[in-house]
């Protein structure tokens, strides 16, 4: 009952302090502005000054019952609360005085109500700072720039997308930001401390901080997302969670609140991934396997390595170390494979189409660790035993094996090539049933082949 008490008239506070400065203002006002002054109008300023001292102690007393039940920050509070006391104390001892005829002198009345004024100011500012948030005066300037409140996380991190965790990297900094300085483990107002995950999850005296899996039973969650003017929402000072993290928080505990679940889980909601990706400027997109793939450049020695004559090349990327190949005569000879090894780490794309290519040549290829595209096609000698010599091509995305001698036998190398999208077998032996069951087996493989 008592403590329900102290907790109204706390709450009558931020009313209630009105009026000294209102009176206050209005006494310096007719101190300052009327020059002769009878009796009554001194007997008015010392009922002003009494009035002041009156209605600030009043705010003082609410103000202190306010600020005990923790919703503060102590260091904001410290100010706030000493220059509240002085002020009021200052208009106690001027109605003192003057109610003891104490005569003050010009520059002593001058300085007094100045005084008064920057006490009042510098109460009412630091005031204005926890219940508006702090920098509430400059943020509202014309010229002022807005800081919108997310998380930032440095660039060179956001695109290692796949090395973050939600908790970790996007709540944990939030949390230290907006809630440790009243939740931690010396400050534990309602007994929850989120210093440490085990202890956040676990909650305070009304229940789970997070209850896996179900946002709305938890109770952090729930606090943040009350309205702002909710007795329970949470920070009761500060700035509040931002929408974007508020939603974080709820896909986080939605997904089983684990400390390290990855970020990059956000593919599989596109609603969330796009807000990582505006909000938190992380990419997201799938990466191919070049995409992540860093070379050095080829040398100039190995590159000459490849007659002119025989070969043509460019570089696909502008860091010059993916190469793409074509060999352009019409029969391909055992050294122009070996010269090619000069920059096997390099070849991306090889088209060797056309160059009475045979299944011993193919030995040749395994050594490319990087190539993700082959173009071997109209090389009518290429049978299934050529194709199983290059069955270890990990990398190897696209395969052009039009016109060759390849037949359903060769569906078990092409198994077992593990970055394979699209092969291309029009023109082949293979049969319509063979490709069906491989499909059936490899549905993200495209094959094309139109049969004869
Ligand atoms: C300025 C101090 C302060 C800050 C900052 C603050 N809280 Fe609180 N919090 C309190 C006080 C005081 C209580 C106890 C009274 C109550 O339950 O409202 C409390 C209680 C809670 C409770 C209820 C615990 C229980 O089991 O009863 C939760 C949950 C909570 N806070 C979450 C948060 C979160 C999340 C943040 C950050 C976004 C935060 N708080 C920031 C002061 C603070």
């Amino acid at each position: 009952m008592l403590s329900e008490l102290i907790d109204f008239l706390g709450s009558l506070h931020p009313l209630i302090v009105h009026l000294p400065i209102g009176i206050v203002l209005l006494t310096i006002a007719i101190d300052v502005f009327m020059r002769n002054k009878n009796n009554s109008v001194h007997r008015i300023i010392t009922l002003g000054w009494f009035f002041s001292f009156f209605s600030g102690l009043l705010a003082a007393l609410f103000g202190w019952f306010l600020g005990d039940n923790g919703y503060y920050f102590e260091s904001q509070l410290g100010v706030h609360r000493w220059s509240g006391i002085a002020f009021v104390s200052l208009c106690f001892l001027i109605w003192l005085l003057k109610f003891l005829n104490f005569r003050f002198s010009k520059s002593s009345t001058r300085f007094v109500n100045l005084t008064a004024i920057v006490l009042l100011t510098i109460t009412g500012h630091f005031g204005g700072e926890m219940t508006h948030g702090q920098n509430y005066l400059v943020e509202n300037l014309p010229f002022a720039k807005k800081k919108i409140s997310t998380t930032s996380i440095e660039k060179d991190r956001r695109s290692e997308v796949d090395s973050l965790f939600v908790y970790e990297d996007l709540l944990q900094p939030v949390f230290e930001q907006k809630c440790m300085a009243c939740h931690n483990s010396k400050n534990t107002y309602g007994g929850l401390n989120m210093s440490d995950f085990k202890s956040l999850v676990k909650g305070g005296n009304s229940g789970a901080g997070i209850q896996k899996g179900n946002p709305y039973e938890s109770l952090i969650y729930k606090r943040v997302s009350f309205p702002h003017d909710h007795p329970k929402f949470m920070p009761p000072a500060g700035v509040p969670l931002s929408y974007d993290q508020i939603a974080t928080l709820e896909w986080w505990i939605d997904n089983g609140a684990k400390k390290q679940l990855p970020v990059s889980l956000a593919r599989k909601d596109p609603k969330i991934q796009r807000l990582m990706e505006v909000q938190y400027g992380l990419d997201l997109r799938e990466k191919s396997f070049l995409e992540t793939l860093k070379l050095d450049p080829p040398s100039k020695t190995s590159l000459k390595a490849l007659e002119e004559d025989k070969f043509m090349w460019r570089f696909l990327n502008p860091e010059e170390s993916f190469l793409d190949i074509t060999y352009t005569r019409n029969t391909i000879e055992k050294n122009d494979l070996i010269s090619l090894q000069q920059v096997k780490n390099n070849i991306t794309w090889l088209n060797l189409s056309n160059t009475n290519l045979k299944d011993d040549d193919l030995g040749y290829l395994v050594e490319l660790p990087h190539l993700t595209r082959l173009k071997i096609q109209k090389n009518s000698r290429i049978t299934d035993n050529g194709i199983k010599a290059i069955k270890g091509l990990e990398n190897l995305s696209q395969l052009n094996l039009y016109g060759t001698g390849v037949t359903d036998a060769a569906f078990e190398s092409f198994s077992m090539m593990k970055g394979l999208k699209k092969l291309f077998l029009w023109n082949t032996r293979v049969t319509p049933t063979g490709i069906e069951k491989f499909k059936a087996l490899h549905p993200k493989v495209e094959v094309v082949a139109g049969l004869r």
